[in-house]
């Protein structure tokens, strides 16, 4: 049997976390106080209450109303420390992570408010232990120009970014839409990721649409691959990472789909475990690691291999890595 001590103390890489996903009611309702903001909710219960939801969709509203609270880089930097702080805890060795720039631009934030908070946030994260990276996401649901106008104010910052990242609703939004700027951020020698959420619309042809045309190091999600075989042979083949955020999918889908990612743990798809958004859904990454251990009986081999294979698929050398295993 294996502890909740054991999982919390496993040395982790965390590579699916957006970080106003991390934004918790207590500091959301210290910002609001700060820069003027009426929440309409006054307590950490009401908030809490608030986060309810069934879909994806539902979800996305309570996150980007959540957002209002962070208005200067001082905001982006406690709300990133606040996530360091709290990995520290899990034994998180490295992170990569998502952030949504166009989610405040488009509330009238500099994106250099944004972008200066959270590097700031991961060079005094050393002093925690923890190595971080920058992972900058374009919102699915925006149009392709205002993804490229975000790309191009980055371009003044790109030593501070690893990779690009896609994710907010993808009904309708395939990865198609975005192919030019994709292909040209790999260019300029910017790791890619994409989120395929779980059931959507069109999940396997966007599944196949990143790995065979977009051409991703991993997928973020990306369950609904375990219908087709020839897919998942090819992400074995190809040794493509895929994070996995089972309490996430609990709260948008009902179900964790634990024997899903059991299942791709055993074929050999480089699996890896992680938060997604841990102030809403309550749950930071070795609670994701516990719950899906209790859901399908992990292994020790088990829930060591999630750990290493956390390290394998990460952006950082092999030498780094092999600092890690
Ligand atoms: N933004 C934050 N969390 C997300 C998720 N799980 N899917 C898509 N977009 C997101
Ligand atoms: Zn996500």
């Amino acid at each position: 049997k294996v502890t909740k001590e054991f999982i919390y103390g496993m040395p982790k890489a965390e590579l699916h976390i957006h970080l106003e996903g991390s934004l918790e009611p207590e500091l959301k309702l210290k910002l609001a106080k700060k820069n003027n903001i009426d929440l309409g909710m006054d307590t950490v219960e009401a908030i809490k209450e608030t986060y309810q939801f069934d879909d994806l969709s539902s979800f996305l509203d309570v996150y980007y109303q959540g957002m209002e609270v962070l208005q200067d880089r001082d905001d982006f930097y406690n709300l990133a420390m606040e996530y360091f702080k709290t990995a520290q805890k899990h034994n998180v060795k490295y992170a990569e992570v998502f952030f949504d720039p166009q989610a405040h631009t488009t509330r009238g934030v500099a994106f250099e408010e944004v972008i200066e908070g959270y590097y700031k946030a991961t060079q005094a994260a050393k002093k925690l232990g923890i190595k971080a990276n920058l992972i900058m996401c374009f919102l699915r649901d925006m149009s392709a120009e205002s993804a490229l106008e975000h790309y191009q104010m980055a371009k003044a910052y790109q030593d501070w970014i690893l990779g690009i990242g896609l994710d907010s609703d993808e009904r309708d939004n395939p990865p198609l839409k975005f192919a030019e700027l994709f292909k040209m951020a790999k260019n300029d020698g910017y790791k890619i990721t994409m989120h395929c959420d779980i059931d959507q619309k069109d999940s396997i042809k966007h599944i196949e649409a990143v790995l065979y045309q977009i051409g991703a190091q991993r997928i973020d999600h990306g369950t609904n691959i375990i219908e087709d075989q020839s897919l998942v042979d090819y992400a074995v083949e190809n040794e493509i990472g895929f994070t996995k955020c089972p309490v996430s999918n609990r709260f948008v889908t009902g179900d964790l789909k634990s024997k899903e990612i059991k299942s791709l743990l055993d074929q050999g798809i480089k699996v890896t475990i992680n938060s997604d958004d841990p102030a809403y859904f309550q749950s930071y990454i070795s609670d994701d690691i516990y719950t899906l251990a209790q859901a399908v009986e992990l292994t020790k081999a088990e829930i060591i291999q999630l750990a290493k294979n956390s390290f394998e698929v990460a952006w950082i050398s092999e030498a780094e890595k092999k600092n890690y295993l």
